[in-house]
């Protein structure tokens, strides 16, 4: 086994220039709760702007990794169709995007064992993502599928030959060993003609600076600090309110410095478009109270038209089902002709 692992290229601003549908943009999320403002300006908005570039984008919904670190995966069904919810009030599009659940398309499954065989156990045992995953798990014990996610996530994104992966920062480490596996499948595996079966995926990191939870530690649906896309007005209302700030009047945007204010600053900014410094001058000596209200009506303005059509999706559900059928197929067909030509290459009858 070669021990050398290939670190993937990071790039924020990809340059389609000349031809967008040239490129595969593949990324997805677990489908554990609704998706809040941290995905929003995290991922989702990029995604929804490649689209409109014209760059093909496959959208996993990323049901296997659920159970890496509980046991159960709960209310699997409803949160899957949740997340195709979610998805399509952001502005994804069914007709441009296929959004489907990875346990539907077996042959994507499948390449996970060819795949298995190129990494070595150490290599497994080091991810740091994974090791911050087991750290905050509750799970009495730390299962296989733990320390194996990221090579079947190397499959989610080398299945559909995806050469552009929007992700967070977290995700880096999988994003490596994505390229690892996609080089030495093809030094391993060359096809006749010399050429490689798989393009070396490159990240593509949002460049909104992180947004912190209302309790000023990192924003999940699991502790209660996060304004997902679907909550109501007042519900955003009631959140931004109990929001942790500090008690200096004057307002200023200094990340490193105040992160609780500044986090609040900076998705005002984010909702209105405007630079977080400027919308901190405007409000000057104001206080916490008026930083929250500013926030509060951004909030509430910017996900007024996102919401209105989550409420009108979120009627038919059967939509949502086919829209998860419709990607499922497509996926298929793309995932079978990627394991035929791997077993082609590997020699297999
Ligand atoms: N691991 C990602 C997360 O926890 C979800 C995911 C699954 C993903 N497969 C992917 C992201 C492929 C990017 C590409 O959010």
């Amino acid at each position: 086994m070669t021990t050398a692992t290939t670190s993937p290229a990071v790039t924020t601003a990809p340059a389609f220039t000349a031809d967008p549908a040239a490129h595969r943009v593949l990324t997805g999320d677990r489908p554990t709760g609704p998706l809040h403002l941290g995905h929003y300006f995290g991922t989702l908005q990029n995604r929804v702007r490649l689209q409109r570039q014209g760059v093909e984008m496959f959208v996993v919904v990323a049901d296997y990794q659920v159970i890496t670190d509980r046991d159960i995966a709960d209310r699997l069904a409803e949160h899957t169709e949740n997340l195709v919810l979610d998805y399509l009030a952001a502005g994804l599009d069914p007709d441009r995007a296929t959004i489907f659940a990875h346990s539907a398309v077996p042959a994507l499954n499948q390449l996970l064992l060819p795949f298995l065989s190129l990494v070595s156990v150490a290599e497994l045992n080091r991810n740091p993502t994974v090791k911050d995953e087991i750290a905050h798990s509750s799970q009495a014990a730390v299962n296989g599928l733990m320390f194996t996610y990221p090579v079947h996530q190397a499959a989610d994104i080398l299945f559909c030959k995806a050469d552009l992966v929007p992700v967070g920062q977290d995700q880096l480490p999988h994003l490596e060993v994505a390229c690892t596996v996609a080089r030495r499948f093809n030094e391993r595996y060359p096809r006749a003609d010399g050429s490689p079966v798989f393009p070396r995926p490159e990240a593509l990191l949002s460049t909104a600076p992180l947004l912190l939870g209302t309790d000023g530690g990192k924003m999940s649906k699991s502790r209660g600090n996060a304004i997902s896309l679907g909550a109501t007005e007042d519900e955003t209302a009631r959140l931004i309110r109990g929001a942790k700030t500090d008690t200096e009047r004057r307002i200023s945007y200094d990340p490193a410095g105040r992160p609780e204010v500044s986090s609040l600053v900076l998705l005002a900014a984010l909702c209105q478009d405007r630079a977080p410094e400027e919308i901190a001058a405007e409000l000057g000596d104001g206080g916490a109270a008026a930083l929250k209200r500013t926030v509060t009506e951004s909030v509430n303005e910017y996900l007024r038209p996102i919401r209105a059509r989550r409420a009108e999706l979120a009627t038919d559900r059967g939509h949502l089902r086919q829209v998860l059928r419709d990607g499922a197929e497509r996926a298929n067909a793309v995932a079978d002709a990627t394991l035929a030509e791997v077993r082609a290459v590997m020699g297999a009858i």
